[in-house]
C-alpha cells in the first residue's frame, strides 16, 4: 500500500498483517512499525503504539517512534570506537555521545520489503544495504528484519545482519507502548514486572560505568510486579524516569521472558521474549508535549513505555559486556517476541 514519497522521491510503503487477533502495520520508512491492534479484555481492539497518520509525521522528526534503530542502538561514549587498531569517527547526535545509529540511523532510510507469509502467519521482510563508511561504520553490512504476525496476538521480529569488514551490530525496536491506548495519558498506572535483577549503571551522560549491580532495594527492581509510578519520582536527575538497561541472562538462543506490563484499566497485557542479553526500559522521558501523533493526539512525558531488547549500551568500550562485533563470515542474528493479551479477572 502506498505511504507517499521521501523528499528525494523515494516510494514508502504500508504492509498490514493481521490474523484478526492482532493487526501490525509497518512502513519501508524506518522499518517503523506505526501501528499495532490488540483486543482489551472485552475484545475490543485498540492501538497500543505511538505513531503519525502520515508519513510528513514521520518525516517531520521524533524520537524513533516505532523503528529498527542501527547499526548500534543505544549510545556509543563520545561517538568513538577503535576496532582492530583502528579509530572510528561517529556523529555525537546526542552530545557528547552517539545515540542510535547517528544522523541518519536505520530509523532515516527507506528498506526494500517483500511479502514473507508462510504457514506461521503473515510477515513481511525488510532488508536494507547499510554501505561500508555510513555514519561512519566500517563494512557493508546487509541487514534484515521479519515482522510476522503469529497465532493468539504475538508478533514476532527477527533481524539477520552480515558484513565484509568488522563492525559493530546492535539492532532493535524502539516502539512506544500504551496499553490503554496513545491518547490515554501516562503510563505511570501500568503494572511492570521484570524477571532482571540486575542493571548496568550509568554516568551522568547515560554512558555505563561498566559495573552490573544487582536492582534490589532501588526503585528499579520490578521483580515482583509493581506499577512504573509507584518509585518513579526516586530516580534523580533531568528528566527523571526510567532509562535503564537491565540484563535478561539466558541462553542468548532462545528468546527468554524479559518483561511483562499489564494496563488493568482495559486489562492488556504485554510480554517481552528476546534472545539478547539487555532489555532498555525507557518510559518516554523526553516526551514533552511537543509531538502531535494520530488523531491530534499531543504526546507528553511519560505517556509510553519502551522495551528496547539489545546488547548492552557502550558495549565497544567494556570487555566485560557481550560483544557487538560482527565479523564477515559470521551472522548476526536477533529475535524478539511481543506477546498480548488481555486478563480477564477483575470487569465489571
Ligand atoms: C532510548 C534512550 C533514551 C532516549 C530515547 C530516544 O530509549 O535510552 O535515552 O534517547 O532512546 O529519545
Amino acid at each position: 500500500m502506498d505511504f507517499g514519497k521521501t523528499p528525494d522521491g523515494t516510494p514508502v510503503d504500508m504492509y498490514v498483517l493481521s490474523n484478526g487477533r492482532i493487526t501490525v502495520k509497518v512502513i519501508t520508512y524506518g522499518a517503523i512499525i506505526t501501528e499495532i491492534d490488540v483486543p482489551d479484555r472485552h475484545g475490543k481492539l485498540g492501538d497500543v503504539v505511538l505513531g503519525f497518520d502520515n508519513l510528513a509525521g514521520y518525516l517531520g522528526g521524533h524520537p524513533y517512534f516505532g523503528a529498527a534503530t542501527g547499526r548500534v542502538a543505544n549510545r556509543i561514549a563520545r561517538g568513538e570506537f577503535t576496532l582492530d587498531g583502528k579509530d572510528y569517527k561517529l556523529a555525537v547526535n546526542n552530545p557528547p555521545n552517539s545515540l542510535h545509529g547517528g544522523l541518519k540511523g536505520f530509523d532515516k532510510v527507506v528498506w526494500k520489503a517483500h511479502d514473507a507469509s508462510g504457514p506461521i502467519g503473515p510477515a513481511v521482510r525488510l532488508t536494507y544495504l547499510s554501505p561500508d563508511g555510513e555514519e561512519g561504520y566500517p563494512g557493508n553490512l546487509a541487514v534484515g528484519v521479519t515482522y510476522t504476525v503469529m497465532p493468539d496476538a504475538e508478533l514476532k521480529i527477527d533481524y539477520t545482519a552480515t558484513t565484509d569488514k568488522a563492525t559493530p551490530v546492535n539492532l532493535t525496536n524502539h516502539s512506544y507502548f500504551n496499553l490503554a491506548g496513545p491518547a490515554s495519558g501516562t503510563i505511570l498506572d501500568h503494572e511492570v514486572m521484570l524477571p532482571s535483577d540486575q542493571y548496568t549503571p550509568v554516568d551522568e551522560t547515560m554512558i555505563p560505568t561498566g559495573e552490573i549491580r544487582p536492582v534490589r532495594g532501588t526503585p528499579l527492581d520490578f521483580t515482583k510486579p509493581a506499577t512504573f509510578g509507584a518509585r518513579i519520582d526516586e530516580i534523580k536527575g533531568q528528566p527523571g524516569g526510567y532509562d535503564h538497561n537491565y540484563v535478561v541472562g539466558g541462553d542468548h538462543k532462545r528468546p527468554i521472558l524479559a518483561a511483562r506490563v499489564r494496563e488493568p484499566a482495559s486489562g492488556r497485557v504485554v510480554e517481552m521474549f528476546t534472545t539478547e542479553p539487555g532489555v532498555q526500559l525507557y518510559t518516554a522521558n523526553f516526551l514533552d508535549g511537543t509531538l502531535k501523533g494520530r488523531g491530534g493526539v499531543v504526546y507528553k512525558k511519560q505517556q509510553a513505555f519502551c522495551l528496547e531488547a539489545q546488547h548492552f549500551p557502550d558495549a565497544v568500550h567494556h570487555a566485560n559486556f557481550p560483544s557487538i562485533i560482527l565479523r564477515p563470515g559470521a551472522t548476526y542474528t536477533q529475535t524478539t517476541i511481543y506477546r498480548f493479551s488481555a486478563d480477564q479477572a477483575t470487569s465489571r
